[in-house]
């Protein structure tokens, strides 16, 4: 039976979900259950579960068609995994570690992506969330009316791009396979503000990693109002820490929350395997 429980984070993010095993097919009546529950609390987490690709791939699929993942190579015979990796000896800077939302460049950017551990540090290697629906629930009336129909321009070209920091960097010894392209330097627009699809409730559709710059607005006021928001939405009270074990699997929903990813596990392997879930366009 399906069961679930609350942390204590002050966030409202995450449930840990016990009394079921991805590796089986998941009855209709609680995958409805798993949905309802992704999109209340952003983040499902499930543990002691060893997977196969395939049963990754089966499970992930529940949720949607796979989305599309630029800019790093699969796994071998398994197109829509790639590997979150970094060995003991790696000096280059791990993957994943500004705060953003997972491809927020596309035109359709994923709802969910799926993480699930295979070896882990014994310290350091957490993964932040921050709720970006309560972080602009708790804006001023007036600033909310300001955001309201203002747009943001994202694009991969910050990490991506044949001349951006995966390009340069100096470091030669990353495990990733990073495919750095002129492509990155594409741009989308996407409203400030997005209404979740399934909940309807806005948030802060913005992140430091892809959003280059609000609108017809000028370079420095746009800079000015969004080192605001970022500072305000990565607030202790809105984050959530996830502690990692191997074999657990976590999901997350990239409209209402923005994550980033934690160092401090030097000399150690950190090795996990990522899937991602088509969405809509923002709006
Ligand atoms: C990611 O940004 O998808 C990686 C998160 C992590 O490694 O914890």
């Amino acid at each position: 039976m399906l069961e679930y429980e609350r942390n204590s984070s002050p966030s409202g993010l995450g449930l840990k979900i016990t009394g079921v095993d991805l590796k089986n097919e998941i009855d209709p009546v609680i995958l409805s259950q798993l949905r309802s529950l992704w999109v209340e609390y952003s983040i499902l987490i499930f543990s002691g579960q060893k997977l196969s690709h395939l049963e990754f791939e089966k499970f992930s699929l529940n949720f949607g068609e796979y989305g599309d993942d630029p800019y790093i190579d699969s796994i071998e015979g398994h197109p829509h995994i790639i590997e979150v990796r970094k060995e003991a000896n790696e000096k280059a800077t791990h993957f994943g570690s500004s705060w953003h939302s997972d491809w927020s460049f596309q035109k359709r950017p994923p709802s969910a992506t799926l993480l699930h551990s295979k070896i882990i540090p014994p310290v350091g290697g957490d993964t932040l969330f921050a709720n970006t629906i309560r972080s602009y629930e708790d804006l001023s009336e007036e600033l909310k009316s300001e955001l309201k129909d203002l747009k943001i321009t994202h694009s991969a070209s910050l990490p991506y791009a044949d001349d951006g920091f995966y390009a340069l960097e100096k470091e030669k010894d990353r495990s990733m396979k990073i495919v750095p392209s002129k492509e990155a330097k594409k741009t989308y627009t996407h409203p400030l503000v997005r209404t979740h699809a399934e909940t309807r409730k806005k948030g802060l559709f913005i992140n430091p990693v892809y959003s280059l710059g609000i609108l017809d607005m000028p370079e420095n006021e746009s800079k000015r109002l969004l080192d605001y928001l970022y500072s305000h939405m990565i607030q202790e009270k809105y984050i959530l820490r996830h502690k990692w074990q191997a074999n657990m699997l976590i999901m997350w929903d990239n409209r209402s929350v923005m994550h980033q990813a934690e160092g401090g596990y030097e000399g150690h392997k950190r090795l996990l395997h990522r899937i991602t879930i088509a969405g809509e366009r923002p709006s």
